[in-house]
């Protein structure tokens, strides 16, 4: 079998890596428009971190791994095909702000229906609305060449950034939706039987293609739901001197509720989050069901209020005004082991402080420093990139970042920063000296006793 798969980013990376790794008797050519992307792709610096990744590739590139830009080769030969372009929100027209832009998806699909000359199973691997496997159908049935038959499935994926590898390997799931005609069932055995390489099959999910779309949505949903929900309480912990970390362990015990995704942060970021749930919202405003959408916008909510918290919370302990103050961010991603930065909480804690006047000392084990720029720097961000440039310095080292700062805030949860001689960054920072824990990583009892005021959230100090 050949397989093609159209959008060498985080997800078709990592997935055709995999694929690759535990179906070698499967050829497997991921695509990009982009020529750097392949490029990267095919060096030794590949275009994304991700633990574990370098050594799949490793393995499988030029064997029965292939990364190239010529789409069109790749389409030709293929037979099944999956989709795993970027499918953002939308930035204007209609749904602006709410709706996953389509435009590549469809553009995908228009390109398999002028270069098609055999059958094709297409696969849906991106996040896409509930009934955009329709749309696809429909672009490629209405230019339909004779003798050429095509059948669509949807394969969400359900990998989380920093454990991609390990998340592919021992997928909890994997679903898949298809038509429910003879040919739908068998273009879904043949997917099936790629997974089956690795995955038990009693692990392998089928249901109608509906199903199966709106199932990432509402998975998304649901475990950025449990983040706003103990943000939302860390707040009350602050107010009353209950600690988060202990109502979420109390709460997680219970087998019901279980104890994961129940750590409360600076705000959850990543690229599909937020993106997934206004989705899932303007889907719902279409269909005419305002109660639905109004309950899911209310976690988006919460997280725009926990970061605005936690930001509020450090200017008004440095006595109300960082104005003309250093102050060292630690950690840029959305989270650890990712150098992603889309989204990320660290985004709208620097703009805060900047907008305050504050200098900042950044620096992240993973993000590139033209990264921190390019979107601290962003029309959205600021009215002024130039001052922005001025007011931020990126570090590569973490001591050099918190030398002659007021305070240190923590963005990201990155293992090393719990090992930092915090002796040795008290001594070189001003006094007195402050520490936010965005993300309670740190021992707190120990950092005041070498001398720091520390604020961290859902525990009151
Ligand atoms: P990405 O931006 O990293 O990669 C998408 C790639 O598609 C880009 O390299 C882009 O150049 C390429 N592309 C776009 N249109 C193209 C076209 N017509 N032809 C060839 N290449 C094209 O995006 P991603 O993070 O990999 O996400 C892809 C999809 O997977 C999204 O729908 C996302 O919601 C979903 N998803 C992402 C994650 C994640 O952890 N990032 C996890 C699960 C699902
Ligand atoms: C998430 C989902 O976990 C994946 O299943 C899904 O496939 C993916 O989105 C997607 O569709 O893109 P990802 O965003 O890569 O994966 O990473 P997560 O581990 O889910 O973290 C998201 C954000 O929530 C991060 O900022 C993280 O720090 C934050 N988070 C996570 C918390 O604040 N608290 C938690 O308890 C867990």
């Amino acid at each position: 079998m050949k397989v093609c798969c159209i959008g060498a980013g985080y997800v078709g990376g990592p997935t055709c890596a995999v694929m690759a790794l535990k179906c070698p008797d499967i050829v497997i050519t991921l695509v990009d428009k982009s020529v750097e992307r392949i490029a990267q792709w095919n060096s030794d610096k590949l275009p994304i971190y991700e633990p574990g990744l370098d050594e799949v590739v490793k393995k499988c590139r030029n064997v029965n791994l292939f990364f190239s830009t010529d789409i069109e080769t790749a389409i030709k030969e293929a037979d099944l095909i999956f989709i795993s372009v970027n499918t953002p929100t939308k930035v204007s027209g209609n749904g602006k702000g709410r709706a996953a832009d389509l435009k590549y998806v469809e553009s995908a699909a228009r390109m398999i229906a002028e270069i098609a000359q055999s059958n094709k199973i297409v696969v849906e691997k991106s996040t896409v609305p509930v009934r955009a496997a329709e749309s696809i159908m429909h672009i490629l049935r209405a230019n339909q060449k004779p003798g050429i038959h095509y059948d669509i499935l949807s394969n969400p994926e359900f990998l989380a950034e920093g454990t991609a590898i390990n998340d592919l390997l021992n997928a909890d799931r994997v679903l898949i939706g298809g038509e429910e005609t003879t040919e739908g069932h068998e273009a879904v055995a043949k997917l099936s039987w790629i997974y089956e390489h690795w995955i038990p099959k009693q692990h392998i999910l089928t249901t109608n293609t509906w199903s199966s779309e709106l199932s990432k949505l509402a998975a998304n949903a649901f475990l950025a739901q449990r983040i706003s929900s103990i943000n939302s309480l860390s707040a009350v912990c602050e107010a009353t001197g209950a600690d988060v970390s202990e109502v979420a362990r109390a709460v997680g015990l219970d087998s019901r509720i279980g104890s994961k995704f129940l750590q409360a942060s600076v705000g959850f970021g990543g690229s599909c989050f937020q993106k997934d749930i206004l989705n899932l919202i303007y889907i719902c405003e279409n269909l005419n069901l305002p109660e639905v959408a109004t309950y899911w916008q209310q976690v988006i909510d919460m997280n725009d209020y926990q970061k605005r918290r936690f930001s509020q919370k450090i200017i008004e302990s440095l006595f109300n005004t960082v104005s003309d103050k250093r102050i060292a961010i630690l950690g840029f991603a959305f989270k650890k082991n990712t150098g992603d930065t889309r989204e990320t909480a660290a985004i709208t804690v620097c703009q805060t402080l900047l907008e305050e006047g504050a200098k900042l000392d950044i620096y992240d084990p993973k993000v590139e420093p033209e990264q921190i720029i390019d979107d601290l720097t962003h029309p959205s961000v600021t009215e002024s990139p130039e001052n922005v440039k001025k007011a931020v310095q990126i570090h590569s080292d973490p001591y050099s970042a918190v030398r002659a700062t007021h305070a240190l805030v923590i963005c990201t949860e990155w293992d090393e920063f719990v090992d930092l001689d915090f002796q040795r960054i008290y001594q070189s920072m001003m006094k007195p000296a402050y520490i936010f824990d965005g993300r309670k990583i740190l021992d707190h009892e120990r950092l005041h006793q070498i001398g720091f005021h520390v604020q961290t959230i859902g525990k009151k100090y």
